[in-house]
């Protein structure tokens, strides 16, 4: 018998499917925990190697080449889109994103530049992902963009936040009129971006809502999630979508009825219990724990890896990955550990 391929083995798993294993990625892929990124760094820069295509498309093939996973995800930020509408970003001294100017006043979201300029702001995004299926028949191709809530946070604070995102909430609490209008003018932005991105020959499509866990207990819907809805529907049913939600796991009740294909946790839930609990969610991504990778020794990662992934295969429509993105100290050895186990299972 034909063994299935990365790719209809990711297909799949985004149906619902039992598999033979669960397909596998991680966030962050390509990142500072390997020298061959440093090294295009080095050269480049972040923002070079993003604006490049080819150096971009190195970028991503390198974890491909190292690890052989399952998919290849398109190599860029999701501050990416901030830039198209005006708001660029760039890295502070001492780490962290910084944007040298936030959205502050009802002007400012009067001046983003409309969705429609997404498409030629953004065309180095559609070349990298053209090249990259090119180069990738047989592997599942991601692409990506922020969630409108968690772009939005990153455009009103002006940058990460030490304190919870303080000016943001403040502000999506002190003018909701505002708030609504940037929100709704960031979605149309957002559905643009991946319209093109599928465009251009993707499989499936991940919203990062990474700061979901910062709206409101019980207003996450009206917040960010009935945002994401639109963003969906607007770009309509044609390829997968994955919702990460991260931590916000743990509230994952709020957030199960947007209706993406899958959705991608943090490690602080259960993804078996979160099956049982949410029947209609067809298909699940994660969730090892990325500190794990840094401190733990292979054979631990080996046994966790299998733990979740014969706790997950009778129910189906399991998505191997970590919980969040890969960290700069996590050890090559424990990535290799985690890659064999997952490949193992399905001889
Ligand atoms: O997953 C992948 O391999 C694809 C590329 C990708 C990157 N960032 C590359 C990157 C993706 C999907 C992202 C998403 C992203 N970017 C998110 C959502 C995911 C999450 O972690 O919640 C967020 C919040 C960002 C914004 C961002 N970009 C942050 C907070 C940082 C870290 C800043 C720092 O100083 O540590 C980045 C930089 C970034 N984006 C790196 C990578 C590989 C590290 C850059 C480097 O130093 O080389």
């Amino acid at each position: 018998m034909k063994s299935a391929n990365s790719r209809e083995l990711f297909l799949s798993a985004l149906s619902g499917g039992k598999t033979c294993r669960p397909p596998f990625w991680i966030m962050r892929q390509a990142g500072r925990y390997l020298p061959e990124y440093r090294k295009l760094k080095e050269k480049w820069g972040f923002l070079g190697i993003v604006k490049n295509p080819e150096a971009s498309v190195e970028a991503a093939l390198q974890p491909i080449r190292r690890f052989d996973f399952d998919c290849a995800i398109v190599f860029s930020d999701i501050l990416a889109l901030s830039e198209a509408l005006g708001y660029p970003y760039g890295f502070a001294d001492g780490g962290g994103i910084f944007l040298p100017k936030r959205i502050s006043s009802p002007g400012d979201i009067d001046s983003l530049l409309p969705a429609g300029a997404v498409g030629e702001k953004l065309s180095y995004v559609a070349e990298s992902i053209k090249l990259l299926r090119a180069e990738l028949p047989n592997k599942g191709l991601i692409g990506f963009s922020a969630s409108p809530w968690t772009l939005a946070s990153y455009m009103v604070e002006g940058g990460g936040s030490k304190d919870g995102f303080r000016k943001f909430l403040e502000f999506a609490k002190s003018f909701p009129g505002e708030f609504a209008s940037l929100m709704e003018k960031l979605s149309a932005a957002v559905a643009e971006y991946l319209k093109m991105q599928c465009e251009c020959g993707i499989d499936a499509f991940q919203i990062f809502d990474s700061n979901a866990s910062f709206a409101e207990e019980n207003r996450y819907g009206e917040l960010s999630g009935k945002y994401i809805e639109s963003v969906l529907e607007s770009v309509g049913g044609g390829v997968k979508s994955i919702l990460y939600l991260g931590d916000f796991g743990k509230r994952f009740g709020e957030a199960a009825r947007i209706g993406a294909d899958a959705y991608s946790l943090g490690p602080s839930v259960s993804l078996g219990q979160i099956k049982e609990s949410f029947p209609n969610v067809r298909s699940l991504q994660g969730n090892l724990d990325p500190k794990l990778l840094e401190r733990a020794a292979p054979e631990l990662i080996a046994s966790e890896t299998r733990a979740l992934i014969e706790d997950m295969a009778p129910r189906g429509g399991h998505i191997f990955n970590l919980g969040g993105g890969i960290t700069p100290q996590a050890k090559i050895e424990n990535v290799e550990a985690l890659a064999e186990t997952v490949r193992k299972f399905g001889e």
